[in-house]
C-alpha cells in the first residue's frame, strides 16, 4: 500500500499529500478492477460468438446497427441494465467519496485556534512571508511541527502560484485577491529528516522570464525551536533586534537569500 509521505499530529489529522495519494490509490485500484473484469469478459465473448464456420442457429435474431444490445436469450435487456446499474453504483460511489474526503482538504483540520496565519506575498520573482506578528521573511517560510499553517496566498504585480508539490498544495497568487490553504507537517516527519523538513515551493503559473526560477522553501522545525526563533522575531524593530537576528538561532535555521533556496 501506501506509505504516508507526511503524518499528521494526534487527533485524525491527515495530510493533504496522504489523501490525496488514498484518492488515486483507491482510484488506480478501483480502474484496474474494472478494466481487467471488462477486457476479460470482452474477450470472453469474442471468442464464445467466434465465427466457427456453422450455419447461424434456427430462429437466430442477429443484432442490427442502432439495436439495444439486449442479451440474447435473457430476459429483455437485463444485461444492459445490469451494466448500467454496476457502472452506477461504481461512480456514484467514487462521486460521494471523493466529495467528502476533499471536504476535509478544503476545510482542513480542526486546530483549535492553535493555527498560525501567514500571508504569502509573491512577487516577480519571488516569495515574501508575513508572519502575525509582522515579521517577514524572504524565500523561507520557517514554520513550526504538528501545526496547522493557513496561508493567505496574495500577489503584488502580476498572477502567481505558490505551490510545493511534496506537501501537495497550490494557490493562485492574484493581484487585489487572497486565496486561502493551509498544511500540516507532523514532528514524527521533521525528525525523520534530520530535525528540519524541508519542501520546495515553486511558482506554478508562468509569469515572465523569471518564472522557472521563483522558488522558495517552506522549513519545518520543533514546536519549541520554533518559538525561540518567533520570539526574537518579535524585537525586529527594536534595537536588540539586530543582536538577535545574527544570534544561533536564525542561523541555525539555514540560510534564506532574497528570493532563493539552496539546490
Ligand atoms: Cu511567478 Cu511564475
Amino acid at each position: 500500500m501506501i506509505e504516508s509521505l507526511i503524518l499528521q499530529q494526534g487527533s485524525g489529522w491527515r495530510a493533504q499529500a496522504e489523501v490525496f495519494d488514498e484518492i488515486f490509490f483507491v482510484f488506480l485500484a478501483l480502474g484496474t478492477l474494472v478494466g481487467t473484469i471488462v477486457v476479460a469478459y470482452t474477450l470472453w465473448n469474442v471468442y464464445k460468438y467466434r465465427d466457427d464456420g456453422d450455419e447461424p442457429k434456427e430462429g437466430f435474431d442477429a443484432p442490427e446497427v442502432g439495436e439495444l444490445p439486449t442479451g440474447q436469450g435473457g430476459p429483455k435487456a437485463k444485461k444492459l441494465f445490469l451494466s448500467f446499474g454496476l457502472s452506477a453504483i461504481v461512480v456514484i460511489s467514487l462521486v460521494v467519496y471523493a466529495y467528502g474526503i476533499l471536504l476535509y482538504v478544503e476545510e482542513g483540520p480542526d486546530s483549535d485556534g492553535d493555527n498560525i496565519e501567514i500571508t504569502v506575498e509573491g512577487y516577480q520573482y519571488g516569495w515574501d512571508y508575513e508572519y502575525p506578528n509582522g515579521h517577514t521573511e524572504t524565500g523561507e517560510m520557517i514554520v513550526p511541527a504538528d501545526t496547522r499553517i493557513d496561508i493567505a496566498v496574495t500577489s503584488r504585480d502580476v498572477w502567481h502560484n505558490f505551490g510545493s508539490s511534496e506537501l501537495r498544495i497550490k494557490t493562485d497568487a492574484i493581484p487585489g485577491d487572497t486565496n486561502t490553504n493551509w498544511f500540516s507537517v507532523s514532528s514524527e516527519e521533521v525528525q525523520a529528516q534530520g530535525g528540519e523538513a524541508t519542501y520546495r515551493v515553486e511558482c506554478f503559473e508562468l509569469c515572465g522570464p523569471g518564472h522557472s526560477a521563483m522558488k522558495g522553501q517552506i522549513t519545518v522545525i520543533p514546536q519549541d525551536e520554533w518559538e525561540a526563533w518567533y520570539e526574537d522575531t518579535g524585537s525586529d524593530d527594536s534595537p536588540s533586534g539586530n543582536e538577535s537576528a545574527s544570534g544561533n538561532t536564525s542561523a541555525s535555521i539555514g540560510g534564506s537569500t532574497a528570493g532563493g533556496v539552496p539546490a
